[in-house]
């Protein structure tokens, strides 16, 4: 009887936020006038997806899908045209050379302008070699640029990772904060090529690069663990935690991985009866998230993120 409660209130919750969330979008484009947070979040989330076309080599004709991103992303570049170019915020110099590279792209295939200017200066791999015990603001400041020069790899080569290695992932994903100390997250490591395809074509958007990937983590959660309805977000926030520890240490040892939208009862996850089947996993358990990792076979470019002056408030938001 629990659980079928469980279940309604489940169901009411998800389809309470579709309609919080429509009615927000209804509200957002006809009441409130757009501001700059907005229009620059719209402007990088396009450039994101423009950057993603770019880097899927063998794909040239998802180009043409574009040209609508395209368009608006020129339509909004254009509007900062009169702004002095010292004035010109980072992430949107960023948006203008995707812009651009997406541009040149039509004539010169695949490549990334950006990446010899600034990879060295942003990685910070070597000074963590350099190992530094007593002097701890540099400890910091490595940690700092380790996570800078974390990009999503999306184009993996089929070398083989060392069990040790996968271990160390995990491990770097167990140490990760969890709520009340539970420690619920489990890893399931895919490396079997055919169950690596049934799954990816099981993932919703970006669906392309998961058949790629040489090697796949899923994150489940005992939701038993869990006391519903107050922790309905709860082992998804555990297993978010996790997977950031994991990308930084498959960054660290010189792999390359993404994070994908793959969450219980949502229409992320294409089939997950389908995926709990083959996996294994029982009922009450929530799959939580998905990487994609391996060797990478791409090059990343430095993306630069928002300005703390936009991004940080004391006392109040404004
Ligand atoms: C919760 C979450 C879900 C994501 N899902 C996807 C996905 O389904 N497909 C994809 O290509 N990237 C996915 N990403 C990766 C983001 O696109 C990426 O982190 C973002 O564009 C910033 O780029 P960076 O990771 O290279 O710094 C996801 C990231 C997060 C945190």
């Amino acid at each position: 009887m629990k659980q079928l409660f469980l279940i309604f209130y489940r169901i009411f919750i998800v389809q309470l936020n579709a309609l919080k969330l429509i009615i927000h979008i209804i509200k957002s484009h006809f009441f409130q006038k757009s501001d700059n947070d907005l229009i620059r979040s719209e402007m990088r989330h396009i450039a994101h997806r423009l950057e993603k076309t770019l880097e899927n080599k063998e794909e040239p004709n998802s180009i043409s899908t574009h040209e609508k991103n395209y368009n608006r992303l020129k339509f909004l570049l254009d509007k900062w045209d009169d702004i002095s170019p010292n004035k010109i915020p980072r992430d949107l110099i960023w948006c203008k050379k995707i812009y651009n590279e997406f541009t040149k792209h039509r004539e010169t295939g695949w490549y990334c302008a950006l990446l010899d200017k600034v990879e060295k200066k942003q990685r910070g791999i070597k000074e963590i070699y350099e190992h530094n015990e007593t002097n701890s603001q540099v400890a910091e400041i490595d940690l700092y640029q380790l996570m800078l020069g974390r990009r999503s790899v999306r184009e993996w080569k089929k070398d083989k990772i060392s069990d040790a290695q996968i271990e160390l992932i995990v491990k770097a994903g167990l140490s990760a904060p969890n709520s009340c100390n539970r420690q619920t997250n489990k890893f399931i490591i895919l490396k079997d090529e055919s169950k690596i395809q049934k799954i990816a074509s099981t993932v919703k958007g970006g669906r392309k690069f998961f058949y790629k990937a040489p090697y796949l983590i899923i994150v489940i959660n005992d939701i038993r663990r869990y006391q519903f309805p107050d922790e309905i977000h709860t082992p998804f926030q555990d297993a978010a935690a996790a997977i950031q520890n994991m990308l930084l240490m498959i960054y660290r040892m010189g792999l390359g991985a993404c994070w994908g939208s793959y969450t219980s009862n949502t229409s992320l996850i294409l089939k997950e009866k389908k995926v709990k089947k083959i996996l294994n996993i029982p009922s009450h358990y929530f799959i939580t998230g998905i990487v994609a990792f391996g060797k990478p076979n791409m090059r990343v470019c430095f993306i630069p993120r928002a300005d703390i002056s936009d991004s940080i408030y004391f006392e109040k938001f404004e």
